[in-house]
């Protein structure tokens, strides 16, 4: 059996915010969520967040996650007493008890799973990920004897100066054998410079007690402060760019691209600079991104261009070409072959394929046919003030210059619209409409107005 204890109850103070640490986002995810997840190849049985500051918050924020229980701290008096907590809810549990501070969120799965494999093949009372840092200042540090068992865990502020010396530093990452670590816990003391019941000190009554390095020292990062976060964002981006790069995705400036880790991209992806995918997007091969696009939780079939343009949740069908400037959001499936920009914003439409909306215009709950050519400027008023009302265009009509269609409205197939026409009324297919004033003339006013 196998359990995972996650330390969420802090309040973050050196965040400075009004949200409890935990909760600040990285990328797609919150940072105790990223560490839950960072458990997902060993299979816990049992997942247990300890939470405590603003405990409802973090409940409400993790509600997707059936599985997890959870456990209050209700004053908190240091990660020891933290764990302190568990008693009770894992009174019949025999088992592995994993622990990982809530502020770790870059902790690869497999480095988790190998943890749990030393501490079991080891039959350890206790395993515990360590790092050696160049700059150790923050973190516990870990001493061990000569056959590189633990036996001592201090914190830094606790260090003499020939302590703070130890580069070797306490990842915050523990395998515990679970019946091992109830029978000491009452143990625990507040004899520290911040009088709190350290869960480190655990160290001094288990045995054995291994220590593990990890391979990537960038891997163990906890978040304290903005800058951090910042960091690790960093991190994580950095790893995500580069897997896709090795899996056949150009990114031509990664520096300046962002790409969230729910997104899934195909060989011969090319990203332009300043270009950031979020959610769920999926975009497939020979897509050509960016310059300058935001696109999020939408899915671009093959050979699609973007550039300089911002989608959202939206589909769109192979060699369609979007921008410069355009805006689709809220529910749009464009078609194959199309072309979509400058100062182009559509929401919630479906537009067949082959059909042009080039220049200028808004479309807005509308349905298009194939091969439709809108012109520039055109505008479905689909707004009455109060509700919203749907346009219907047919295949192969051309709207004219500056057209507006007041919705309910709905215009058949071949159609022509007159340049300037305000569209009230449905239009028959093959027809012409327009519906404007028509133009006079009135010859020599100039000279008879003066
Ligand atoms: C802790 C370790 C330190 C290690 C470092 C790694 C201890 C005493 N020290 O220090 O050795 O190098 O992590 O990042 O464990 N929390 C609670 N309840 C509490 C106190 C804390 O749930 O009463 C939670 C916090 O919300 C946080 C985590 O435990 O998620 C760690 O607490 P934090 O105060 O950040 O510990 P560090 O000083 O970083
Ligand atoms: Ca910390």
């Amino acid at each position: 059996m196998l359990a995972v204890a996650i330390l969420a109850a802090g309040k973050g103070t050196r965040m400075k915010s009004k949200l409890p640490k935990v909760l600040h986002p990285l990328g797609s995810k919150s940072l105790v969520e990223r560490a839950i997840n960072s458990c997902n190849l060993v299979n816990p049985d049992r997942q247990l967040v300890i939470i405590g500051y603003e405990g409802d918050k973090i409940q409400n924020a993790l509600n997707h996650l059936q599985e997890v229980e959870f456990v209050e701290q209700r004053e908190q008096l240091g990660t020891g007493h933290a764990i302190i907590q568990l008693i009770h809810p894992l009174e019949n549990f025999t088992g592995d008890l994993i622990v990982l501070n809530g502020d770790v969120p870059l902790l690869r799965p497999e480095t988790v799973q190998n943890l749990v494999k030393t501490h079991q093949e080891n039959r350890n009372a206790a395993t515990l990920l360590t790092a050696n840092l160049p700059n150790p200042k923050g973190y516990g540090r870990v001493f061990c004897d000569k056959n590189n068992l633990v036996t001592q865990i201090i914190e830094d502020r606790d260090c003499n100066p020939l302590q703070q010396q130890n580069q070797r530093i306490n990842a915050g990452v523990y395998c515990f054998n679970w019946q091992k670590l109830r029978e000491v816990l009452p143990k625990l003391s507040t004899n520290n410079d911040q009088q709190e019941y350290y869960l480190t000190e655990v160290v001094d009554y288990l045995n054995p007690v291994m220590a593990k390095d990890v391979d990537d020292y960038l891997e163990i990062s906890g978040i304290n402060d903005r800058r951090q976060l910042a960091s690790a964002y960093g991190i994580l981006q950095r790893r995500i760019k580069e897997s896709w790069m090795m899996a056949g995705v150009t990114i031509v400036d990664p520096d300046s691209v962002t790409i969230e880790d729910t997104v899934q991209l195909d060989i011969d992806v090319t990203i332009e600079p300043q270009t950031h995918l979020r959610g769920n997007t999926i975009i497939a091969s020979g897509c050509k991104i960016g310059p300058g696009c935001l696109i999020e939780n939408s899915q671009l079939d093959e050979n699609i261009n973007v550039l300089y343009s911002v989608i959202s949740d939206s589909k769109i069908s192979a060699n369609t070409k979007i921008g410069p400037y355009a805006h689709l959001r809220g529910d749009v499936e464009l078609g194959e072959n199309c072309r979509v920009g400058n100062f182009v914003e559509i929401k919630k439409s479906s537009i067949g394929n082959k059909t042009n909306i080039a220049h200028l215009s808004y479309i807005g709950d509308a349905t298009l046919g194939n091969q439709v050519n809108v012109g520039a400027g055109t505008i479905t008023a689909n707004y009455d003030g109060v509700n919203k009302h749907p346009t219907i265009i047919g295949d192969r009509t051309k709207t004219g210059s500056n057209s507006v269609f007041v919705a309910p409205v709905t215009i058949g197939e071949d159609v022509t619209v007159a340049a300037g026409s305000v569209i009230t009324h449905d239009v028959p297919p093959q027809s012409l409409a327009i519906a404007r004033e028509r133009q006079r003339v009135i010859e020599g006013w100039a000279k008879k107005s003066k």
